[in-house]
């Protein structure tokens, strides 16, 4: 088989990752989004959107030719036809907005014929496939379902490196399935996962793997809840039922919740979907999952609150607003949202090493510091909203010195306590007691 020609529409978050990974396996591609300073950007080699190694994957594809953007389909003479649209929440629903996914397919109808395949790979309600292989289908060409499980900040290894692949098809194409195949045979080599199944199995495998990963994230900050009101500490008992296999200690990370673009949508359109099918009791728990995700922001507004008022007032050191480190998107980001809600009524300056500008755009009245020293200058209390590297690997003793802050609110468990608090720093997290500054007589009382 001649190597296929693809076509990916949608640059986003995930399909310029799709398109830059597929020129750089050799394929020569093409990425069409409707969004002409995208596609400038990414004609450039410069993807509009913070992505580690991206740019490099970019610009590595253009320089060898297989790459290319355009705004929309015209001239386009693709073998496999990527959809890779976002599929945002409805405003005033819970339900997924599929504008986008309609009109991709609506503006391919034109370029289909025998012979091409189309694949999902957004994010949709089950049931979707089943209606656009309707659309498809007349032309001649086929759909198939593939959906995407890249983590933003991991995106180009997980597009590349990919731990399972899922195809969903019509029953018996052989055909699609040999054509993904194709697109896929340098990951298939390395025996990655394949699982071939039917359209809505392949909708319900993506939105039931972001479902659990919410579920377990909001179940150890329930528990963190408990921990709180009980003098426990949930890290430690996140490390001891981690070991547990059947349990594993990966994603339960208590602090200020889940956000970004995926989960909190997701599984909001997935109860709201479950409930349009008549399955109203099936996904009540996601609601709940959801409220105790809520909940964390809460509290860390209120830690916050609590500890300007122990330090005499002043202001707040708000370090991250990205709903993740490694990524520039805030969108419905716990640190965003915290930072928002305490700068309604407090002195907020907040620093973020690569979310400033996005988070400018939404958050046009928050104080944004372009260094984490003009952000501590004169805060009276330190908040960590997202887990960057620079602020896990930060020497509080040398933070002692920019600042007169001496409380810390970690909202993401990361810090090193015994560290802080050696420093002078009392350090307040979420699910664990509180610990007070280790001061000069205490610690030769320690250590006597
Ligand atoms: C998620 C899924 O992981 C991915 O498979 C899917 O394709 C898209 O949605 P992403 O949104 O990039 O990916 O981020 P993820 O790493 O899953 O983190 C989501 C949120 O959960 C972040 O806000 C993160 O801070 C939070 N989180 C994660 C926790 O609070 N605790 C954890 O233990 C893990």
């Amino acid at each position: 088989m001649t190597a296929p020609r693809i076509a990916v529409v949608g640059c986003g978050y995930l399909g310029a990752v799709h398109a830059a990974g597929m020129a750089s396996l050799g394929f020569d591609t093409v990425g069409i989004d409707v969004d002409a300073a995208k596609v400038e950007a990414l004609a450039a080699g410069s993807a509009p959107f913070f992505e580690p190694g991206l740019d490099a994957m970019l610009r590595g594809a253009l320089d060898a030719g297989t790459l290319r953007f355009q705004t929309d389909a015209a001239g386009v003479d693709a073998d496999v036809w990527f959809v890779c649209v976002g599929t945002p929440q409805q405003p005033g629903s819970n339900a997924a907005d599929l504008t986008y996914v309609d009109a991709a397919v609506a503006a391919l109808v034109p370029h289909l014929r025998e012979g091409m395949l189309v694949v999902g790979k957004s994010t949709v309600p089950v049931g979707t496939a089943e209606r656009l292989a309707a659309i498809v289908e007349p032309t001649g060409a086929r759909l198939a379902w593939n959906p995407e499980f890249l983590r933003e900040g991991l995106a180009v290894t997980d597009t590349l490196a990919p731990d399972r692949l899922v195809y969903g098809v019509r029953d018996g194409d052989d055909a699609s399935v040999a054509a993904l195949d194709a697109v896929y045979a340098s990951i298939l080599e390395r025996d990655t996962p394949r699982i071939v199944t039917d359209y809505a199995t392949a909708e319900l495998v993506k939105v039931s793997a972001n479902a659990f990963l919410a579920t377990k994230i909001s179940f150890i900050n329930a528990i963190a809840e408990v921990a709180e009101a009980s003098g426990a500490d949930v890290v430690q008992l996140a490390d001891a039922i981690g070991i547990d296999a059947r349990i594993g200690r990966r994603f339960l990370n208590s602090g200020i919740g889940f956000g970004g673009g995926c989960l909190p949508k997701d599984i909001r359109a997935f109860r709201a979907r479950s409930i349009e099918l008549g399955a109203d009791e099936a996904l009540g728990f996601l609601d709940e999952v959801d409220r105790v995700n809520q909940r964390r922001r809460d509290r860390m507004v209120a830690l916050v609150e609590r500890e300007l008022v122990a330090a005499g007032g002043g202001s707040v050191a708000m370090l991250g607003l990205a709903f993740k480190p490694d990524s520039d998107d805030v969108r419905d980001s716990a640190a965003l949202e915290v930072a928002m809600r305490l700068a309604a009524t407090h002195d907020v300056v907040a620093y973020d090493p690569e979310a400033s500008a996005p988070a400018a755009r939404r958050a046009p009245e928050l104080r944004i510091a372009d260094s984490l020293d003009a952000a501590l200058a004169d805060a009276s209390v330190v908040a960590l909203g997202t887990e960057w590297r620079e602020f896990r690997d930060l020497d509080p003793a040398d933070v002692a010195t920019r600042t007169a802050a001496r409380v810390v609110v970690d909202g993401r468990n990361v810090l090193d306590r015994d560290a802080w608090s050696a420093a002078g720093f009392r350090v307040v997290a979420i699910g664990r007691p509180d610990r007070d500054p280790v001061t000069t007589a205490s610690h030769q009382e320690a250590t006597a």
